[in-house]
C-alpha cells in the first residue's frame, strides 16, 4: 500500500463499525486540530495550497472525494471512500480536494493549531521553495 495511506483499525459486528485514530500511534503526529468539510458541491475544488510544517490526515467520514498531492517532484491522486482509510498528508505537499459525491464530509485531523502564516498559497512559491 502507498505509504501516505493508513488502514485504520475497524472493530466490527452485526451492529456496526468503529475505527479509530491515536495521535502518535496510528499516525505518526500529535493530533491538536480537528476540522471537516460538507455541505460540498460537486464542482468544488478545495484545498490547492501547501504548509511549511502542518501535518494532516484525511478521511472520508462519508462518501467519497478525490485527493491530488504534489510533493516537489511528482503528482499522486488518491480516492477516500471509506472511514478506515486515513491519507496522511506530509508538510510541504500541495493538495487539491474535488469530485465530492453528494454528501460526502470530509474530516481533517491537523497536527497544529491554525496558522496563516504556515500556509503555501502559491504553486509557483511552492515549486521555488524546492530548488
Ligand atoms: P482553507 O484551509 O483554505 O480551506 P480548504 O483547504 O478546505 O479550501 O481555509 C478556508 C478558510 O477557513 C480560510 O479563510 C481560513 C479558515 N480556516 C480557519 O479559520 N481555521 C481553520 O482551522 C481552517 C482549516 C481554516
Amino acid at each position: 500500500m502507498d505509504t501516505n495511506l493508513i488502514k485504520l483499525p475497524r472493530i466490527y459486528d452485526s451492529t456496526g463499525s468503529l475505527s479509530i485514530v491515536e495521535g502518535g500511534t496510528t499516525i505518526p503526529f500529535e493530533i491538536k486540530r480537528v476540522y471537516y468539510l460538507y455541505d460540498l458541491g460537486s464542482g468544488s475544488i478545495r484545498g490547492s495550497h501547501a504548509h511549511r510544517s502542518l501535518r494532516q490526515l484525511f478521511i472520508a467520514m462519508s462518501g467519497s472525494f478525490e485527493v491530488t498531492l504534489h510533493n516537489g517532484a511528482e503528482e499522486s491522486r488518491y480516492t477516500l471512500n471509506n472511514p478506515d482509510l486515513g491519507l496522511l498528508v506530509p508538510e510541504m505537499t500541495w493538495r487539491s480536494v474535488g469530485n465530492f459525491s453528494s454528501g460526502a464530509v470530509c474530516c481533517v485531523l491537523a497536527s497544529d493549531h491554525y496558522f496563516e502564516g504556515d500556509y503555501i498559497r502559491e504553486f509557483d512559491e511552492f515549486l521555488r521553495l524546492f530548488n
